[in-house]
């Protein structure tokens, strides 16, 4: 028989749910109940160390509790924290970079800044790579549900921008006659598309199983504010959204977005950073920590290179080292854009980057994906030791891993956590680290 107990919250995981006690001390992951709300839950599993259950009846609600705004919020999984108020999700992230640091990378009493939160956090995203589904012969748009795989779907979702929201809606009836890959027996399986929020363009992607071909109607004319439609091909039965091969439906195959003063282009498969305003407050972090002027830079995991550009403008010299083939292709473009001619560019692997340079930047900068940076290169950046480093993250728990590493020669001067995305329990911090000379 299932039991009835009750629990306190005491914490939010990493995946948003809540991590509550009984009066025992018995740990239960509780989805949705927040720290410091006691409440009636349904004890759905119970394993040696910890428990899973499920909220009956809330007997106190913390101040902090909030309506969720989206109507499917609690079907979608798309994000985590919609039911904590905005103000509380900033206390959580930044006592969650503080924790980390101080208990993975075993910093004591790390110096964390108060963390930069967004004036209005909804609508930010400039970038969605959406489900198509199908429900009575109708195409619709969503994402899958966080447990199963089936497909909710909206008119709009509050975390993207409204120049997608609006794009999308141009594109679904344009796409009638085609069928969902997933709930249908077509070919349809996402569309992924991305805005300049600065220059109001839009470019959308099309990824399918088969090509288009004679059934390509597409036109871009017909999507408010889109300058391209690209179709990615993608025959393969990963999670993976995007194929390799990649074809111009119509418009061009790339988008521009102006940031830090700077242009930037930006093809379908380029990293760039999901929300436009929040990453101009980082990477002015990144130029207050890294004191470019005159220095010799190195910007490993450079993307299409916007942290190296806007480095390269005060800088002496900048070298950015990027796997993505692409990425560098965009990189390249984008200097040339900008006119600035002291940046080089290499398709490498970080693993590889100092076997091309070797001897040591004035400051090296590293912004790895959520995995963090593998061993060896850890090894090789001790082995190098230049004077500053500015480690960009977006997982506290890879960035205090290694942090762990690079505390054998460096120490942390300052972390600043920036809320890049709101709604969810992902934030990002920039840290300063300085050599360390014994
Ligand atoms: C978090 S993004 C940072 C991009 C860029 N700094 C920016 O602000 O837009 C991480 C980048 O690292 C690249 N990357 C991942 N693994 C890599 C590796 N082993 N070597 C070089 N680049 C890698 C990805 O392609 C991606 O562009």
């Amino acid at each position: 028989m299932m039991k009835e107990i009750e629990v306190i919250g005491v914490d939010i995981g990493q995946e948003g749910e809540g991590i509550a006690k009984t009066d025992s001390g018995y740990t239960v992951f509780v989805p949705y109940l927040l720290p410091g709300e006691s409440a009636y839950i349904a004890l759905l599993e119970q394993g040696a160390h910890f428990g899973k259950g499920e909220i009956l009846e809330l007997k106190t609600e913390s101040k902090l509790r909030q309506k969720a705004l989206c109507p499917v919020y609690y079907e979608c999984g798309g994000c985590q924290l919609q039911h904590l108020s905005y103000q509380g999700q900033l206390q959580w992230k930044e006592k969650k970079v503080k924790d980390s640091l101080t208990r993975l990378a075993g910093i004591n009493a790390p110096q964390v800044s108060p963390i930069i939160g967004m004036e209005t956090p909804w609508y930010y995203r400039n970038r969605g790579q959406f489900v198509i589904g199908e429900e009575n012969g109708t195409l619709r748009w969503g994402f899958f549900t966080s447990k199963t795989h089936k497909v909710v779907s909206f008119k709009e979702c509050p975390i993207h921008h409204r120049y997608l929201n609006e794009a999308m809606q141009d594109l679904i009836p344009q796409l009638s006659g085609l069928h969902s890959f997933f709930e249908g027996d077509g070919t349809l399986r996402h569309v992924s598309v991305r805005c300049g929020v600065n220059t109001e363009e839009v470019l959308a992607t099309l990824v399918t199983t088969e090509p288009l071909g004679q059934s390509n109607t597409l036109d871009c004319s017909k999507i408010k504010r889109a300058v391209g439609l690209v179709e990615n091909i993608n025959k393969t039965k990963s999670s993976k959204i995007l194929g390799e091969k990649e074809k111009t439906l119509c418009g061009r195959p790339y988008l521009e977005e102006k940031l830090m003063g700077l242009r930037y282009l930006i093809s379908s498969q380029s990293f760039f950073q999901n929300n436009t305003e929040q990453t101009e407050k980082l990477y002015q972090k990144v130029l207050q920590y890294a004191k470019p002027k005159g220095k010799r830079i190195l910007d490993l995991y450079s993307g299409i290179g916007s942290i190296s550009l806007a480095l390269a403008k005060e800088a002496l010299d900048v070298v950015g080292i990027e796997i993505v083939k692409a990425a560098v292709r965009d990189a390249k473009a984008n200097a040339k854009l900008n006119g600035i001619e002291n940046v080089r560019f290499h398709t490498l692997d970080v693993a590889d980057a100092f076997k091309q340079e070797k001897t040591p930047p004035d400051v090296l900068v590293m912004d790895p994906p959520r995995k963090g940076i593998e061993k060896r290169v850890l090894a090789d950046v001790l082995k190098l030791t230049p004077q500053t480093i500015v480690y960009v993250s977006c997982n506290p728990d890879t960035l205090a891993r290694d942090l762990r590493i690079l505390k054998e020669k460096y120490e942390l001067i300052e972390a600043t956590p920036i809320d890049v995305f709101p709604q969810t329990t992902h934030v990002e911090t920039v840290v300063l680290l300085s050599r360390v000379d014994k």
